[in-house]
């Protein structure tokens, strides 16, 4: 290998301190980490940092409701989140926590910079209050009755029966979820990050290819929807930290989540005296990249290389989006059984089974990822065990039993050997650019390759023939030699597998340039099973582990159906009716809404005009299902304005507990009609 060191600090995203990790993190640690252990193999320098997210409301809360200080339910779920990190064998370099003091003085360093240069505004701003806790209350902590369709018990932004979605302040009958009590408004002066001064540097970064081509298109559309000022201060009371000159300030969860990447390296160049400033300065030569999920784009590709630019320190060199896990095709469900803890998975599986199953589905791309128990049983089966394993398993038995762990002196088919060697260059390309399932395709074809050479080659028969024995020690040991090259290929992807390798082969770890240098004229050990076939019952076992019971289906509710959970509303004249415009449009574009998990942005073709339209749908439709469909709106309900931006209308659909659908018309209907 001849590519010069590279200095490289990657981050994932920092999972919050108030739940366990679930399948659905472990995409992105996964990937991440393969991608890391992939750069330690080639020789480069680079380091793994991550910590907890371990600040805001909800964690606040949910102390207060377990009846412990936020400190204890932060380092409790600390220790809990790495012990699950460990046992995946996902190998952080520092793993550190947003609630510290080098946390605190990277907020605070950046606010202040940011302040002194002009980037930060301060203005009143009226939002909902809990009179009884004597707290401001985000959206979610509010509930009422849909001003729609009049369901109970829905939050202060959407509705999850008729799919509406609204201000909190049009619920009926809203309450606070914390303490039960009718919110008030209030006044309060809250600070601002003026995004739109960086909108050029924006684009010039975005410009040098550090983020996916999915991705800047999504930007653009955020560029066109102008860059607004993003509120980043929160009221006492508040779990975070105070802002600086501001008593009963804190700054907003959000502001300090990145800035841990910071503090977690600077607590890490404290412990091993590394130069922070080498990464981190503005002229710096080191890379950092960040691995996140799509949902959170807007935090990592808008605000932050933004915030970092004003307060004087580098951009990220690359933001890398992935989509979200499916299982079995369907969004992880508690009733089904299918939203997995890390820890239910790891009382059942070995990790390595995911991980590679994940690297086999992995793609450069934000497509989502679909975890398929048959497929996922299938490939483990054949791949890890039929393919790759058998090869060590065909092979090592005669070594150890006819030339006493002893390989051969020469190898007995150099060009073939020379082959797997030259495939490192496809394979080191396809890591590198996060092409996994690629990588994996390739190792597994040079496997069957492996494979073949031994059936051709019939060391069991040739054990059988006199004066074969040079030739049985030949093929066997080229036999493990090709093995060892594919264990180097796959060490990222499976450490643990590799690790009993390096135990059974003799050698010290294994490394990217060892490559052309083949076991010869060495003793290996006696060679143990080194994989399990995966069992389906094992599979069953964790999914019924996992399932629970979902409250809104269980319980003494009356079952869902249209008519037991909503009565029909009074009686309208033909005139009121009249007053409702109906029309057909096309959805041109869906996509998710940052911050909100309910909603998506849908972009509404009436026949000529084009609006902007959220709708309370997301659980049930995948945005990239939705463009060319037609559907029906009112498009004269009155703008409303949400968090995220203005909703334009609003779109028909069906719905109960059991479920949103989204109204149609029949084929030949075309965007504008009217529906009368
Ligand atoms: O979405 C989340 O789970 C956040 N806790 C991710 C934070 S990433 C970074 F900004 F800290
Ligand atoms: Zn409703």
């Amino acid at each position: 290998m001849s590519d010069p060191i590279r200095r490289i600090l990657v981050t994932s995203a920092l999972p919050y301190a108030n739940g366990p990790i679930h399948i659905g993190h472990l995409v992105e640690y996964i990937q991440t980490d393969i991608w890391v252990r992939f750069q330690k193999l080639r020789g480069h320098e680079c380091y793994y940092l991550c910590a907890d997210d371990a600040h805001g409301t909800p964690i606040m809360l949910r102390a207060e409701q377990d009846g412990i200080a936020p400190e204890q339910l932060i380092e409790r779920v600390w220790r809990e989140h790495q012990a699950d990190f460990a046992d995946f064998l996902i190998e952080f370099d520092n793993y550190h926590s947003t609630h510290s003091p080098e946390n605190r003085h990277y907020a605070e360093l950046i606010y202040r910079r940011l302040d002194e240069a002009g980037h930060i505004s301060r203005r009143i701003i009226t939002q909902a209050f809990d009179p009884e806790k004597q707290m401001f209350l985000p959206d979610r902590f509010i509930k009422g009755e849909c001003p729609r369709c009049g369901a109970p018990d829905q939050y202060g932004d959407s509705c999850e029966i008729c799919g509406a979605t609204y201000a909190p302040t049009d619920l009926k009958n809203p309450r606070s979820v914390i303490s039960g009590a009718t919110p008030i408004t209030k006044e309060s002066l809250h600070f601002f990050f003026k995004l739109a001064d960086f909108e050029a540097m924006l684009k010039d970064w975005i410009g040098s290819g550090s983020i996916q081509a999915q991705m800047a298109n999504k930007l653009d559309e955020w560029f066109t929807a102008g860059l607004q000022e993003w509120d980043i201060s929160r009221d006492a009371p508040y779990w975070g930290f105070e802002i600086p000159d501001a008593p009963g300030k804190y700054f907003y969860v959000w502001l300090d989540a990145p800035i841990g990447y910071m503090a977690s390296f600077q607590n890490y160049c404290d412990r091993v005296g590394l130069r922070f400033d080498d990464f981190w300065s503005p002229d710096s030569t080191a890379e950092v990249h960040h691995f996140i999920g799509k949902d959170i784009a807007y935090f990592h590709i808008l605000f932050w290389p933004a915030e970092l630019a004003g307060a004087g320190f580098r951009k990220p060199t690359a933001v890398h989006c992935h989509g979200f896990l499916t299982v079995d095709g369907q969004k992880m469900s508690k009733s089904r059984g299918t939203f997995i803890k890390a820890r239910t998975y790891l009382d059942h599986l070995p990790p390595e089974y995911l991980r590679y199953y994940f690297a086999s589905k992995l793609s450069d791309g934000i497509d989502d990822l679909d975890l398929n128990f048959e497929d996922f049983t299938q490939r483990v089966n054949s791949d890890l065990v039929g393919k790759l394993v058998n090869i060590a398993s065909r092979c090592a038995g005669f070594i150890t039993r006819r030339f006493a762990g002893r390989l051969a002196e020469r190898l007995a088919e150099p060009a073939l050997y020379a082959e797997f060697v030259a495939a490192g260059d496809s394979i080191a390309r396809a890591y590198e650019g996060r092409e996994f399932s690629r990588a994996m395709r390739e190792i597994m074809a040079l496997a069957d390759r492996a494979n073949q050479y031994i059936d051709e080659r019939k060391p069991w028969a040739l054990a059988k023939q006199p004066d074969s024995e040079s030739e049985v020690q030949a093929v066997c040991g080229m036999g493990l030699n090709l093995f060892r090259v594919l264990m180097i290929y796959l060490k990222p992807v499976l450490p643990g597998l590799a690790v009993q390798v390096e135990q059974f082969l003799q050698i010290p770890p294994l490394r990217w340039n060892a490559l052309s240098a083949p076991l010869l004229d060495h003793d290996i050990a006696e060679f143990k099973p080194l994989m399990q076939r995966v069992d389906m019952t094992r599979i069953a076992a964790m999914v019924e582990a996992s399932r629970e019971q979902d409250p809104a289906a269980g319980g003494e509710a009356p079952p869902p159906g249209p008519l037991a959970a909503e009565p029909i509303a009074p009686t309208i004249s033909l005139e009121d009716f009249a007053k409702v415009d109906l029309r057909v449009a096309r959805i041109v574009r869906a996509e998710a809404v940052a911050g909100a998990d309910k909603l998506l942005r849908l972009e509404l073709d009436l026949g000529g005009e084009t609006r902007q339209v959220f709708a309370g749908i997301k659980a049930a439709y995948a945005a990239e299902d939705l463009p060319g469909r037609l559907t029906v709106m009112v498009a004269n309900l009155a703008p409303r304005k949400m968090r995220f931006g203005v909703s334009e209308g609003m779109v028909l659909a069906a719905g109960d507990a059991g479920g949103i659908y989204l109204l149609s018309p029949d084929d030949g209907a075309e965007p504008g009609m009217r529906v009368k």
